[in-house]
């Protein structure tokens, strides 16, 4: 395989060719990737990715809403049972008004974040060649520069998906540290130590909300299994010389169960609040948590997951690391019968994580959400 050619398959088994931005899709409808590796490697210039007048961002990276709930962590697990039902009481209300909330305390140190931070910045920092040979033969997993889903999305970043298991670990790492044993076992171990503890945190959250829904706690996360859509996620924002006509990542809602995100002090995430696109202020002691589509599913709708996108500034690259927390991909889910009311009837069908994901990757509709699960579509 060269260097910039990448043939692979998604996890449907469709296969797409790759050529430096401007390939051919092997298969009709279907387009190539690559679109920020084309712009660094100066096949496309910045005009080819301005967006159109509705689509561009209206508030700048660095203007924040400071409102975001922030729940404590260590008062859920330790603290008294008043805590413990004031911080349950505010994580559940911001699951359901904002699908997003900020977390403290939560027991993952900050030096084993900046670390795998530091990691994935040496990893964008090496050739394109070299980035690209990070592929896994499903597609979903590995290096892209630019959307996963479409060539014409153009996408104002690169990006690497990480499974998190072992056998996916010494794989990844051996394609970006093929000839560097040292390098190589560190960059897994700096993962490792970042995303074990994610997965916890990940079902523990999960757990604390089911528990509020008012189920028992593992009514969700005794349906993760190996075919679990667990996954890292590293993203760079490279600076842009003009960034009021771009966008890092078009409003998008998160296909998981749940979603932890750590952003560096650069800010550019932007959530969907009341119709408005409201910053996220970053700031070290704190992870952004955020509901997924298939939480607002199993949940009837009580749990919201929100669009949201990335902004990008002029000034300084910008760097993300999330865990995406799943559960098994091929078990029909059902709405657990207690969330099913009279006030609330049932509203999704059942449905397969893998079927939802399809939908979303076929049809390219990113923000369409989970509305095709709903029993009546028209439904708001
Ligand atoms: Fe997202």
């Amino acid at each position: 395989m060269t260097a910039g050619a990448a043939l692979a398959s998604d996890s449907e088994g469709v296969t797409i060719l790759h050529e430096n931005g401007e390939g051919k899709a092997a298969n009709p409808g279907r387009s190539p990737m690559y679109s920020m590796q084309a712009f660094l490697e100066g096949k496309l210039k910045l005009e080819e990715f301005a967006r159109s007048e509705e689509e561009r961002p209206t508030v700048p990276h660095n203007v924040f809403d400071e409102t975001l709930p922030i729940i404590d962590i260590g008062a859920l697990k330790d603290g008294t049972p008043e805590e413990r039902a004031n911080n349950v009481a505010i994580m559940l209300e911001a699951a359901k008004s904002w699908g997003f909330f900020k977390i403290t305390n939560h027991g993952v140190p900050l030096e084993v974040v900046k670390q795998v931070e530091v990691n994935g910045k040496e990893f964008f920092a090496l050739p394109m060649e070299r980035k690209l040979l990070v592929r896994a033969p499903d597609f979903v997993f590995g290096y892209t520069g630019g959307s996963p889903l479409t060539w014409k999305s153009k996408w104002w970043l690169e990006g690497l998906m990480i499974k998190v298991t072992d056998d996916a670990l010494d794989e990844l790492v051996a394609q970006v540290y093929p000839d560097e044993g040292e390098f190589a076992a560190r960059f897994k171990k700096d993962l490792k130590s970042f995303f074990s503890p994610m997965h916890e945190l990940s079902r523990f959250i999960v757990e604390e909300l089911t528990q509020a829904l008012g189920l028992e706690r593992d009514s969700f996360t005794r349906l993760e299994s190996p075919n679990s859509n667990c996954t890292g996620r590293m993203n760079h924002y490279p600076v842009c010389t003009d960034p009021d006509v771009v966008l890092g990542i078009p409003p998008h809602a998160d296909t998981q169960m749940l979603g932890i995100l750590y952003q560096d002090d650069v800010g550019g995430l932007q959530v969907l609040k009341d119709d408005e696109w409201v910053g996220i202020k970053p700031d070290d002691s704190t992870f952004v948590v955020n509901i997924g589509d298939t939480f607002q599913a199993v949940s009837n709708g009580i749990l919201r997951s929100s669009p949201h996108r990335a902004v990008v500034n002029a000034k300084k690259d910008r760097y993300s690391t999330i865990y995406f927390y799943g559960i098994d991909n091929t078990i029909t889910l059902t709405v657990p019968t207690e969330l099913v009311t009279e006030d609330r009837p049932l509203k999704y069908r059942p449905f397969t994580v893998s079927e939802h994901r399809k939908y979303i990757v076929d049809n390219e509709a990113p923000l369409h959400s989970a509305r095709h699960l709903l029993i009546d579509p028209q439904a708001t």
